[in-house]
């Protein structure tokens, strides 16, 4: 896949000013450099506080970076403003979490899904915006489209709203999607019905996705390539199967670990993460992770770990991680991580795909 767009040592860093004096950096995102290929679902994975939302949010220029370089089409995005951003914001839509987010409850649906038309699609009669709104709201599985059409964002279920958010992101057939925990505030029962439109709608317009979430395992149904953060950094990126098949950073190996029909067969090999994540203003030296990792406790607390910051490196065809020690999966690792398996037996708390 060729790429979409390149992302080259991005930060968003915050200040966060404390009563009467001068504030520490929350350094959301700290030095991000990947591509994001074209067709791809990407999906971003990592505890709260990671810089998700801040990396997707700046990486639209919804919010500001720090500094880096975010390259689309020749572009840099992270410096254009004014009508330039405006032109660009049509290639680009965002899914939050909570639909609430991108639905004003003031507005009709009908006139939310207008209202980007009547900005970038001034070439369109009325009449053909309205065919496009309803056609739209039908996509998405809102039918009778005219009925919902006159409805209020409260008057809709919390799926029936993540559908209208999601009409809303694709009727101006953007390039680049960026979904943010798009099912998680969702009732389990409607998650699978969210996830199978969005991945019908990524084959069917050829979207690209970022996809953000704190569940490793339906990153691990629904993506072609895995990117693990912890504390604003990427530490494991890699097509799915590589990543959680042979993790390689004992980040992404504790977090495979809790995927239950995995976690189970690891037996001994299963490993917990220990305390709190840091806080993103108070970040520890050398490797962010060394005050959580258990590699580093059974490596004997070497010092490089906590003097210096490991790069990424390659460790297998397109796979990488940010480790000074290679972590290799045994034998008996290799095996529950049999893909024959994986299929026949798919995760009892979560198989929104019917995989
Ligand atoms: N506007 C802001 N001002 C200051 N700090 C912020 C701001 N927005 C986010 N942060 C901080 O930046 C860090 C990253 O936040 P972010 O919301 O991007 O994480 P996340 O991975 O999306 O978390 P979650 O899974 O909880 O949504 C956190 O420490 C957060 O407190
Ligand atoms: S560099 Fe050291 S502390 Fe960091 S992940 Fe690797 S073993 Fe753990
Ligand atoms: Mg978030």
């Amino acid at each position: 896949m060729a790429d979409l767009m390149t992302i080259d040592e991005l930060s968003v860093h915050y200040e966060r000013r404390r009563m009467g004096g001068c504030g520490r950096k929350v350094r959301a995102v700290d030095g991000v450099s990947l591509s994001i290929r074209r067709g791809e679902i990407l999906s971003v994975v990592g505890e709260s506080g990671c810089g998700k939302t801040t990396m997707g949010k700046a990486i639209l220029n919804i919010t500001r970076a720090t500094s880096g370089r975010i390259i689309y089409d020749g572009i840099d995005l992270a410096k254009i403003s004014g009508a330039e951003l405006r032109a660009m914001r049509r290639k680009f839509q965002m899914i939050y979490q909570d639909p609430y987010e991108s639905l004003d409850p003031r507005q009709s649906i009908y006139d939310t899904l207008l209202e980007p038309l009547l900005i970038h699609r001034r070439d369109l009669s009325s009449v053909q915006k309205r065919d496009l709104v309803m056609s739209h709201l039908e996509a998405v599985g809102l039918r009778p489209a005219e009925m919902i059409a006159a409805r209020y964002p409260h008057h809709l279920s919390g799926g029936q709203r993540q559908r209208v958010a999601i009409a809303a992101a694709i009727i101006l057939e953007p390039d680049f999607i960026v979904a943010d925990e798009p099912v998680s505030m969702l009732d389990v029962s409607v998650r699978s019905e969210i996830l199978k439109l969005m991945l019908d709608l990524q084959k069917d317009k050829d979207l690209t996705y970022m996809f953000i979430t704190h569940d490793l395992s339906l990153a691990w149904m629904i993506s072609h390539r895995i990117a693990v953060f912890y504390l604003g950094r990427m530490v494991e990126i890699g097509g799915t199967e590589e990543v959680v098949h042979r993790s390689t950073h004992p980040y992404t190996n504790a977090l495979v670990s809790v995927i239950p029909t995995v976690g189970k067969k690891m037996r001994g090999e299963r490993h917990i993460l220990a305390g709190e994540t840091p806080s993103a203003s108070e970040i520890p030296g050398g490797c962010r992770f060394h005050t959580r990792c258990w590699l580093y406790h059974d490596e004997g607390e070497p010092e490089i770990c906590r003097n210096s910051e490991p790069e990424l490196a390659e460790v297998a065809d397109g796979h990488m991680a940010a480790c000074h020690f290679k972590l290799i999966p045994s034998r008996d690792q290799q095996a529950v991580f049999d893909v024959a398996e994986r299929l026949s037996k798919p995760a009892p708390t979560l198989n929104p795909l019917g995989l």
